[in-house]
């Protein structure tokens, strides 16, 4: 008996059927429904191929880009301490989603798991959540992939990177790759470990060259006394400063903490390694180490290229566009900026990429389980994708891209992540007391006391973002919430009198 089966043995047997806004879902339908629609994907993946699914995916703009953004305005050198403090509050994340995927391997991930278990309201918020965290994850890497290919070919700053008062470059990837998105090209197993090893040579390539143009300089001091920030008052204040009327600074342990919000961006996205749960051979024993051990990668990358870059230029000097081709371009190493560049711009395509395949997914899943339109998420004959949503989302994704600031966007992305993952740290807890008997291949330490730690860091980090991210956030919670209080709940695959192939046939899966 698998995993999957065997917990939900437990929560069919043992729960008594909820209905309305805590009603959930049968975790042996999502199996069966799972299975019929990828035909019973093959069990084949190692922990390795979760590894290098997981960094291909992790390493994106957060490095090559954000790292530059916010040494300069926020952090200095001590960027390092951000990215640290960032990884740790990822890390017991991790060690919180672990515990669920390995014993709900799903496709749907967060959202299968709150759907299945704390109820449908719930797994609602977190896949409009997620809807989110992609759509904007894709504007925030096109725009560092724009900025990347300005730098990289000399293009009008007018039209590419983040001086453009239009980001063209941002516009013309998302559209290019939406549309490769929509006739279902998806990226080969072999481009994808291709771009993998390019992304991780590169990195270790910047560490090693960059060493040897270390400056102590640059480094001290490591952590830049704080002073006041004149350019952010009002809304554009962390949430804490905002709510405790301190005034606003840059730099210091402040700076620090609200640089580490931001660059939490660069570690979401490891937890897409949990939607490949099905096809992962041995999910109890491969998927704990599959997210540990792409965490534990990229944080040893990330760390040693934030060292290496605020050591090589002086903080204030870094560009905000392509920070690590520029800074070996600042240190008279023309040919090894070239290199990064065409390495950043191959590996961001591939994130990007990513991203739209996963907006669609997830948004065709609430489609699927009728919380969104089934008309919305039908599946076009052809191509066999969601083609009318795929296209739909990747025009709004184009627009934002084009207006909106990187820093702003990364700022939307990390508090919709910090979010679920905030959401998954009480679902374990949950689960433990409501299912004690789920077959748990994998059992996250020290629990409540580690999921406890894990959901306060989530918290405190959010009160780092800005204000007006908070407000943007909530307003998108809004709408999720009128939506599914006049949509979804009423039709919904599971809410009375729905008839369910009349769904499907709208989908076009009947
Ligand atoms: N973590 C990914 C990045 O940094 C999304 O681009």
């Amino acid at each position: 008996m698998s995993a999957g089966s065997a917990s939900a043995t437990e929560g069919s047997g043992q729960t008594k059927k909820k209905t309305g806004i805590l009603r959930t879902k049968d975790i042996d339908t999502v199996l069966h429904q799972n299975d019929d629609e990828d035909h019973g994907l093959k069990k084949s993946l190692s922990a390795r191929d979760l590894m290098g699914f997981g960094i291909g995916i992790v390493i994106g703009t957060g490095i090559f880009v954000l790292t530059g953004v916010e040494a300069k305005n926020h952090a200095g050198p001590a960027i390092t301490i951000s990215f640290a403090i960032a990884g740790v509050v990822a890390m017991l994340a991790a060690l919180c989603y672990a515990e669920l995927a390995a014993a709900v391997p799903t496709a749907g991930s967060s959202y299968t798991y709150a759907y299945t278990t704390i109820g449908e309201l719930f797994g609602w918020i977190i896949g409009w959540d997620l809807v989110l965290e992609f759509a904007l994850g894709s504007a925030t890497v096109a725009r560092g992939w724009s900025g990347y290919v300005q730098d990289f070919l000399g293009l009008p700053t007018s039209l590419f990177g983040e001086e453009a008062p239009v980001n063209v470059g941002a516009v013309l990837i998302v559209v290019v790759l939406g549309v490769v998105a929509t006739v279902g090209i998806r990226e080969s197993k072999w481009v994808t470990n291709l771009l993998v090893l390019v992304k991780v040579s590169i990195t270790v390539f910047v560490i090693i060259a960059g060493l040897f143009f270390l400056k102590a300089a640059n480094l001290t001091p490591f952590i830049p006394p704080s002073k006041p920030e004149e350019s952010s008052g009002g809304l554009s204040q962390p949430l804490w400063q905002f709510l405790s009327g301190t005034s606003p600074t840059a730099y210091g342990i402040t700076g620090i903490l609200v640089a580490t919000a931001v660059v939490f961006f660069a570690y979401s996205g490891f937890e897409a390694v949990a939607n490949l749960g099905e096809e992962t051979e041995n999910p109890g024993r491969d998927m704990p180490r599959g997210l540990i051990g792409t965490l534990v990668v990229c944080t040893v990358l990330y760390l040693a290229v934030c060292f290496v870059l605020t050591g090589m230029v002086d903080y204030r000097n870094l560009s905000e566009g392509a920070p690590i081709s520029d800074a070996f371009t600042q240190v008279g190493l023309g040919w090894a900026s070239k290199v990064v560049g065409i390495a950043a711009v191959a590996g961001l395509t591939s994130v990007i990429l990513v991203d739209i395949v996963g907006m669609a997914r997830i948004g065709f899943a609430l489609c699927r389980d009728g919380l969104l339109p089934a008309a919305v998420g039908k599946v076009h004959e052809k191509y066999g994708t969601p083609a009318r949503l795929t296209m739909g989302t990747t025009i709004v994704v184009a627009v934002i891209a084009a207006f909106v600031p990187i820093d702003t966007l990364a700022e939307m992305v990390s508090i919709g992540t910090l979010f679920a993952f905030l959401v998954v740290a009480i679902a374990v807890i949950v689960l433990r007391r409501t299912k004690p008997r789920m077959d748990r291949p994998f059992r996250t330490p020290s629990v409540p006391v580690l999921p406890i730690v894990s959901a306060v860091t989530c918290i405190g980090l959010m009160a780092s973002l800005a204000t007006e991210t908070w407000l943007r956030f909530l307003v998108w919670l809004a709408v999720g919430l009128l939506i599914y209080f006049f949509y979804g709940r009423t039709h919904s695959r599971l809410a009375p009198g729905v008839d369910a192939h009349e769904t499907d046939e709208k989908l076009g899966t009947a």
